[in-house]
């Protein structure tokens, strides 16, 4: 379907096309090179498409502006650390009112409590604890199963992403069905089969052998796998993983860094589940860093009894700036007056429409292209029928083609994100920003048949 031909000769008028137009960010790059490894603040930005990032002056609501004055519309959102939109008004007054009151004090504030009474309220977890990052929420969440249920091993899913998680930077070996590091895993720790069992997503049966041996202190699961695609557990999934992971004596945790996207307690309140613990970070607190791990009320006091008081400040958990008051404060603002119910009937049926534009478009050329949705998080991936698992979904991978679908999307005015072909849609974005993009869909996709 896919003219190669015209798609390399497009890309090259693409590039030409970025760097006349981002001229400033250009020189800015050329000149952080000089101190930033590879010229960047962090190294993932050297994916994004284009010759080099684009550098952003400001931000509100669903648009950003970049240095050289374009505007877009953002699609990518911090990869959901903005999914309520950039600068939301409650959030900046949060930030406002601690950044004069004093931001870090390693004494809790009034508002840490309140956070844990709403997390409860959405995601029924009795207690909670608060971590700089969902990477170490999922880290803390994983060490205290282990010594809880006195095992070394974990569970994940074929090309899942938790973060930067030592356990779970690991993969299927299509070869030999063992588990090994994640291609581009740098400098691995360990073989990572001493640590983890990677297993296929939906697959019941390879669930019950990983759990058989009685040695797998949890399941860390994304509940709907979003991070190689948007790939929906099939109908009873969910039930078979809690029945098994209690039959083994493993707990289950349930990472909603992303798939609060479904609503206001995610997929556990969506689809009713009853892990043992959840995870929840990156939006939050608008984008300030910022998480929380939450445990049912046995698994809490479990976790307590196993934390020595004159030893818990070096026991492998927890930081310094961890539930710092300033976070503290602006997470009561996000959950209290933005991250609300009225917040996902306007930003899910506007995910609907651009799911639809995008659809209309593959329907109109009959690509062998799908699209997926959960809650106000949308996706085209480059295979006929949606992926059952990870590995189905990472065999579609087109890296070309994703290259190009960025840059000229981000020629036009969309941002999305650099890893594969997601778009989250903040309540902010307007029908005329999502049918515009439907038309400029069709425009890219039209240039490289
Ligand atoms: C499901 C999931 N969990 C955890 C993380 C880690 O989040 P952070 O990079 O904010 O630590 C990510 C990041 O993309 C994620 O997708």
């Amino acid at each position: 379907m896919i003219d190669r031909k015209k798609l390399e000769n497009q890309m090259i008028k693409e590039i030409e096309m970025f760097e006349m137009n981002h001229k400033k960010s250009g020189e800015l790059y050329r000149k952080a090179k000089g101190s930033l490894l590879q010229g960047v603040p962090m190294n993932w930005m050297t994916k994004w498409a284009g010759s080099y990032p684009v550098y952003v002056a400001s931000a509100k609501g669903a648009h950003f502006q970049d240095v050289d004055g374009n505007d877009y519309l953002d699609l990518c959102l911090g990869d959901t650390g903005s999914m309520i939109g950039h600068a939301p008004e409650p959030a900046v007054r949060a930030i406002n009112e601690y950044a004069k009151k004093g931001t870090t004090f390693m004494l809790p504030t009034e508002d840490a409590a309140w956070n844990g009474e709403e997390l409860n309220r959405r995601f029924g977890m009795q207690y909670w604890q608060f971590a700089t990052s969902a990477t170490d929420s999922n880290r803390f969440a994983l060490r205290l199963a282990r010594e809880i249920t006195k095992r070394k091993k974990i569970v994940v899913y074929n090309w899942c992403y938790h973060g930067s998680v030592d356990e779970t930077v690991a993969v299927i070996d299509e070869k030999t069905g063992k588990t090994v590091a994640k291609p581009g895993s740098l400098g691995p720790q360990c073989d990572p089969a001493l640590t983890t069992k990677v297993i296929e997503w939906n697959d019941v049966t390879a669930l019950e052998a990983a759990l058989a041996d009685e040695d797998v202190a949890a399941v860390l699961a994304e509940p709907v796998m979003t991070n190689c695609g948007i790939v929906h557990p099939e109908p009873g999934y969910h039930d078979a993983l809690r029945e098994l992971t209690k039959k083994y004596g493993t707990l289950l945790i349930i990472d909603e860094t992303h798939t609060i996207c479904a609503g206001v307690g995610g997929c556990t309140k969506e689809y009713g589940l009853k892990p043992d613990m959840v995870v929840v970070g990156k939006t939050v607190a608008a984008g300030i860093p910022c998480a929380a791990y939450g445990f049912t009320k046995e698994v809490g006091e479990k976790a307590a009894a196993a934390i020595p008081p004159e030893l818990c400040d070096i026991g492998g958990i927890g930081g310094t700036l961890a539930a710092n008051a300033l976070s503290m404060h602006v997470m009561r603002a996000v959950l209290g007056e933005v991250l609300t119910q009225e917040y996902y009937d306007k930003n899910i049926p506007l995910a609907k429409r651009f799911n639809e534009g995008v659809q209309s478009v593959i329907s109109k050329y009959d690509l062998p292209w799908n699209t997926t949705q959960l809650g106000c998080r949308t996706e085209y991936w480059f295979r006929k029928e949606p992926a059952k698992n990870g590995g189905e979904a990472e065999a579609a991978v087109d890296f070309q083609l994703d290259q190009y679908m960025h840059l000229a999307s981000m020629n036009r005015g969309f941002l999305m994100t650099p890893f594969h072909n997601m778009a989250l849609i903040s309540a902010a974005t307007s029908e005329e920003d999502i049918d515009r993009h439907t038309a400029v869909f069709d425009e890219i996709v039209s240039n490289i048949i």
